[in-house]
């Protein structure tokens, strides 16, 4: 049977997506070819669909970042992973396929006793949850770290390293039935608020004392709020713009840029004044900087492999309905990661 791949041809909601099947190509130098069991599904997939995410290439593409499967070509000059190795990948854009073509170099062996779907939910949540808390937020032993969407799949990877780092970490989630699902992730308290008003629960939980550091891909006003609460030495670290999200899923730009205005400016006289610093980032756009992201993503594989920290699949979605995965991951109802996943069947290979 052809590789099927779920491409993004117009602007609109999840029912634009269309799932086809398609001629791979043989992977080139450097390049493996791998037969693909499950594949992430990032919010940044929505943003993709939505016309909003400016790193996109043009339309028509595959979204997709996140893949694991099983090696069946290499490129020239590729000494591993061997074909019929059991992989990890990450892709910029492309991973939404049942056959993806990547670096060599963006591969790693899939963790014994992971499945594929495990595998798939890894890359993207933990390295960005290491970027934002780790490597750029410093986290450190007995700090506090409020986590926002905590039950999400950045939300849960980051639980779980902020509780592996000894921090105290207060997860907010949206709706009540996620309040489990956070806690399970690591959290030590969740504040339930569908509208982010969580400061006045935050502010009691901590005794007013305020907090070292923020972990937010909401954005909105509550950055403002969360920012009034960092103590000295504090980090607000920003990676997405979740409330950017249209309602209804239709892109509406009076209400977009409605939303991008209320969006706060911070002043840096008062970062100054207070020691307290806004960081920001996007790994989409340090694809091409290998370190220091392959050296998190082998790090975090160490540590898998100790047994300290384990993806969590909230849903397994049949490629063939990457539309539900959208929809899933869109309703605000999901808790960790939502994942494409194909029926078990015949491999198909091509030559080296
Ligand atoms: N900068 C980067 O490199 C990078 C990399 C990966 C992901 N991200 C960002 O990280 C965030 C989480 O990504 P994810 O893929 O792991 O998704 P996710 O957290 O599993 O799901 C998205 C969550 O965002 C919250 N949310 C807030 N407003 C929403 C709205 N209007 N519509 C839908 N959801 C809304 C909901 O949680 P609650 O209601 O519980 O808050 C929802 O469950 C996203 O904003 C994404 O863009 C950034």
């Amino acid at each position: 049977m052809a590789p099927l791949r779920v491409v993004i041809p117009r602007v609109g909601g999840p029912d634009v997506l269309r799932v086809e099947p398609f001629e791979p190509a043989p992977p080139g130098p450097g390049e493996v070819a791998v037969e693909v069991h499950a594949a992430g599904v990032n919010f940044a997939d929505l943003f993709c669909r939505l016309g909003l995410y400016a790193a996109a290439p043009p339309r028509p593409f595959v979204p997709g970042f996140e893949v694991a499967g099983e090696v069946v070509a290499m490129g020239p000059g590729v000494a591993a992973p061997r074909a019929g190795e059991r992989v990890i990948g990450v892709t910029r854009f492309g991973g939404c396929a049942t056959r993806v073509t990547l670096p060599a170099a963006w591969t790693r062996p899939l963790p014994d006793g992971w499945s594929f779907a495990e595998g798939a939910a890894f890359p993207v949540a933990f390295l960005t949850a290491w970027y934002g808390l780790v490597h750029q937020g410093r986290l450190a032993r007995g700090e506090t770290a409020v986590i926002h969407s905590a039950a999400g799949g950045v939300g849960s990877a980051a639980c779980q390293l902020a509780r592996h780092a000894g921090a105290r970490t207060i997860g907010t989630v949206g709706s009540e039935g996620k309040r489990a699902a956070a806690l399970a992730a690591g959290a030590d308290e969740v504040v339930v608020s569908p509208r982010y008003a969580v400061w006045p629960e935050v502010d009691r939980l901590t005794g007013g004392r305020g907090v070292d550091l923020i972990l937010d891909a909401v954005g909105g006003r509550g950055l403002a709020e969360g920012f009034r609460r960092l103590r000295p030495m504090g980090r607000l670290v920003v990676y997405g713009f979740a409330d950017l999200m249209p309602q209804g899923g239709i892109r509406n730009w009076p209400a977009l840029a409605w939303r991008r205005w209320r969006t706060p400016r911070f002043d840096p006289l008062e970062m100054t004044g207070t020691n307290r610093a806004v960081i920001g980032f996007n790994l989409v756009y340090l694809f091409d900087r290998a370190e220091p992201l392959a050296a998190g993503f082998d790090a975090l594989l160490a540590q898998a492999r100790a047994g300290a920290l384990r993806p969590v699949v909230g849903a397994r979605v049949p490629f063939e309905r990457a539309a539900d995965a959208h929809r899933l991951l869109q309703s605000r109802a999901s808790t960790g990661k939502v994942v494409l996943v194909r029926e078990p069947g015949p491999r198909a290979t091509i030559a080296p």
